[in-house]
């Protein structure tokens, strides 16, 4: 068999993005995934799926062994805050053991074997910072931003000592479909919101909630950095190809595109797109919401030439909107 690029969590809504991206620029791609939340229809044919968990350390050893992957991407991951806060040893369980699993497994190939991991700017919790850059400071508020975090730590550790190559991609707010519009989010419990937005476009909720609108920001909502989907897959291609060159063994970087959008605008938007404006009801803060999310995007600008394709919120959420419109049940119908 050839060397193939092995994705945990490649069925889920970020790791399906990704393992069609690779696939453009030439790679040979195998899933492993527990699809306790990813799903195999997400899938391109032909793309092998180890269907095991990584608390199951033999079975990282056998997909390991059966792909001799050359590298690895790491998304496999529980990922939301709430949950996160309610069911904490779930989350450490899951995310840090599961992360210490595949990197024993990965050092016990004795092969190198790159690794790049998805992280969160959920590791920055609420900062000054605007924007925010990968050297502030790392302080979690939610358990979710803890374990990824851990994780990050693992990793540069294994690479102080023993060579670990390694780029950690810190994820701003991840929106937006393919283009082909038949992959895109499909999470059993909505939060994020233009999923949910859409949701309520199309008759699954009677209205959208703005969690707070008295905020120290220009409309009083919150402003978050809103990322297409497909732009974050492409920077994966982009952080495995300077790894794979060894151009870089370490490297850090924000995947953001370093503007604000208010919960306000992203409405807006929404309302624009679907023609219609959805009923809206100013609600309480949220928990745990900063007022001001933003990305210092320099780095993956300058380092690894990222340079987004749909850079507008309005082709976020058109696209975003082209899935769930086709797909009110996401990969059940
Ligand atoms: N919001 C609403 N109404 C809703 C849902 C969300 O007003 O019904 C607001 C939130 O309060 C927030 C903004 O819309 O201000 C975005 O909320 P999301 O839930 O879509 O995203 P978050 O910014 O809370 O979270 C994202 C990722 C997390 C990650 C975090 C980093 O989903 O995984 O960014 O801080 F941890």
């Amino acid at each position: 068999e050839g060397m193939t690029i092995l994705v945990t969590g490649g069925a889920g809504y970020i790791g399906s993005h990704t393992v069609r991206a690779l696939l453009r620029a030439g790679h040979e791609v195998a899933v492993f995934d527990n699809l306790s939340s990813g799903h195999a229809a997400a899938l391109p044919h032909g793309v092998r799926l180890f269907q095991a968990d990584l608390l199951n350390p033999d079975a990282i050893m056998q997909a390991l062994a059966e792909t001799q992957a050359e590298a690895i991407i790491h998304f496999a991951a529980r990922i939301e805050v709430g949950e996160s806060m309610r069911e904490p040893l779930g989350y450490y369980r899951n995310n840090v053991l599961g992360s210490l699993n595949l990197l024993q497994a990965m050092q016990d190939t004795g092969r190198r074997i790159p690794l790049v991991f998805s992280s969160t700017a959920a590791v920055y919790g609420t900062t000054d910072a605007v924007p925010i850059p990968e050297s502030a400071p790392l302080r979690p508020e939610s358990v979710y931003g803890e374990t990824k975090l851990m994780t990050e730590q693992m990793i540069r550790a294994a690479h102080a000592a023993h060579g670990q190559p390694y780029t950690v991609l810190r994820y701003f707010n991840v929106c937006g479909a393919a283009p082909e519009a038949d992959i895109g989010e499909a999470h059993a419990s909505q939060t994020h919101l233009i999923e949910l937005a859409c949701m309520t476009a199309l008759g699954k909720r009677a209205k959208m909630m703005v969690f707070g609108d008295d905020y120290p920001t220009p409309d009083g909502t919150c402003l978050r950095d809103y990322i297409h989907v497909q732009d974050l897959a492409d920077a994966h291609v982009l952080a495995l190809g300077a790894l794979l060159s060894g151009r870089f063994d370490a490297a850090t970087y924000n995947v953001g595109l370093g503007q604000g959008f208010s919960v306000r605008e992203v409405l807006d938007t929404v309302d624009q797109v679907v023609g219609v404006r959805l009923p809206r009801e100013v609600a309480g803060r949220r928990p745990g919401d900063p007022p001001r999310l933003v990305a210092d995007a320099a780095r993956i600008r300058e380092e690894l030439g990222f340079a987004p394709q749909f850079p507008e919120l309005r082709q976020m959420v058109e696209t975003a909107w082209a899935w769930h419109r086709t797909h009110p049940n996401g990969f059940e119908f």
